[in-house]
Parts: structure tokens; C-alpha cells; sequence
């Protein structure tokens, strides 16, 4: 057997270390991430500030122009999505709540990139299906309701340029993926979700151990 590769498991010391040495959030960003937090339990449906980061440096990266994202909440990780794009791309944003993304669309004036977000309300089923059938877009980030996630992604994916990167959030499900005896119907979702990314021959994949998993997929020709 060859030897298990090295990794090193996160406690708080080390997550904080680590969150620490990125380039620094901004005031719009400490100010939205601020207001995420009153809102109590519901905040921990933000992405985390790393992730944030990460996505921005990876879509400007890949020089992506036309992103979409499905599940925006209060906007944070568009935020972190839009600013990787040139002040001509265009993100898509799609989810369901009303009240939450009014906090986005402040959020993204504030910050100067409201005129490349576009938001579309309603489920991300319907909403995303009315795309057209072309293979333009550059980035996708998937972050919503996870019995969607089999849809977001066939819709996501057929619409990939070859190339283009698909990013999916909690794909680990705080571990319970690996847990037998864990049959809540989030993880099972989840469970059904990261075979169906494996057995998906339009992408190779990778599951990164990123605050809660976060899947990267990459469109092949
Ligand atoms: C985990 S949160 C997204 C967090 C966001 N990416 C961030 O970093 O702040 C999930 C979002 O998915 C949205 N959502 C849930 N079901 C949905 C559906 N069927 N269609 C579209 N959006 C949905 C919720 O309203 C919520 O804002």
C-alpha cells in the first residue's frame, strides 16, 4: 500500500491562522458579513471567507466573463464572484428570496459591481432551465437547496464552455457523507450528488476539503 497521503485537519487556531493570511476583506465586505451575522442560525448559509477568496481569485483566473450562481442568500459569495470578473462580465444570480437578496443588491452597490449582477427570483429549476441551450458560460458556483443540486448541475453543465469550471458547495456535509448511520435527507442528497458528479464523463473533478467540501469540476471539450 502506498502511503497515506499528508493533510493536515483544521482546528479553530489553525482555521483562524489560515483565514488570516489571505488578502484582506474590505469595509463592504466586513459590513455584509456583519449584517449576515444578525441574522442568527440562517448565517451559517454564507460561504465562508476563504471560499470567498478562493472563488474570486479562480474566476478571475480562468478569465471567466459570463458566470452564473445558484443560491445567492445575502449575497457574499456573488460579491466574491463579481469581482473576479472584468467590469463587463456578467453574473446570474438565482434563488428564491426576496427579503434576502434586497440585502445583496445593497451590498453590491456598495461595492460597485451591481451593473455586472443580474438576479433572477423564483425556483433555480424553472429559472435556470430558461437559459439559452448555448455553451457560454465560463464559471458556475452552486450553493442552494440540495435536492436541487442534480438539476442545477445538469443545467449548469450542458452550458459550459469546454474549459469553463463549475464550483459546488458542502459537498462534505460536515463529514456525515462517510457516516452510514447518517440518513437525514440533505445528506443522502448530497450522498446521490457526489456519485453523479463522479460517473459525469463531460468533467474531471475534484473534491477539495474547503470549509464544508467544495466540488470543482472542469468542462471537457
Ligand atoms: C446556502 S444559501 C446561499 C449562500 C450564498 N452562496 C452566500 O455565500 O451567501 C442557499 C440559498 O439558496 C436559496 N434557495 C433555496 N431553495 C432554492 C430554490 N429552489 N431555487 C433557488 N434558490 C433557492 C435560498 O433562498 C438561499 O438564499
Amino acid at each position: 500500500m502506498p502511503p497515506r497521503p499528508k493533510f493536515t485537519p483544521l482546528d479553530d487556531a489553525l482555521y483562524d491562522y489560515l483565514v488570516s493570511h489571505r488578502s484582506p476583506d474590505d469595509a463592504v465586505v466586513r459590513e455584509l458579513r456583519e449584517e449576515t451575522a444578525r441574522l442568527g442560525d440562517r448565517a451559517v448559509m454564507q460561504i465562508s471567507p476563504d471560499q470567498a477568496t478562493f472563488l474570486r481569485i479562480l474566476v478571475a483566473a480562468i478569465g471567466a466573463r459570463r458566470a452564473v450562481e445558484v443560491g445567492t442568500f445575502t449575497g457574499f459569495s456573488a460579491l466574491a464572484i463579481a469581482r473576479g470578473l472584468p467590469k463587463d462580465g456578467r453574473l446570474l444570480c438565482f434563488d428564491v428570496s426576496e427579503e434576502w437578496t434586497k440585502v445583496a443588491r445593497r451590498y453590491w452597490e456598495k461595492a460597485g459591481v451591481a451593473d455586472r449582477i443580474e438576479l433572477r427570483l423564483g425556483p433555480a429549476a424553472e429559472t435556470l432551465r430558461a437559459l439559452p441551450e448555448e455553451r457560454l458560460l465560463d464559471f458556475a458556483f452552486i450553493d442552494a437547496d440540495k435536492k436541487g443540486y442534480p438539476v442545477y448541475w445538469e443545467e449548469v453543465v450542458r452550458r459550459l464552455r469546454p474549459g469553463g469550471l463549475v464550483a459546488v458547495d458542502n459537498v462534505l456535509w460536515e463529514g456525515e457523507v462517510v457516516q452510514a448511520d447518517k440518513r437525514g435527507e440533505d445528506v443522502l442528497a448530497i450522498r446521490r450528488f457526489n456519485e453523479l458528479v463522479l460517473a459525469d464523463t463531460r468533467v474531471e473533478s475534484v473534491m477539495l476539503a474547503v470549509a464544508d467540501g467544495l466540488t470543482l469540476a472542469r468542462r471537457l471539450p
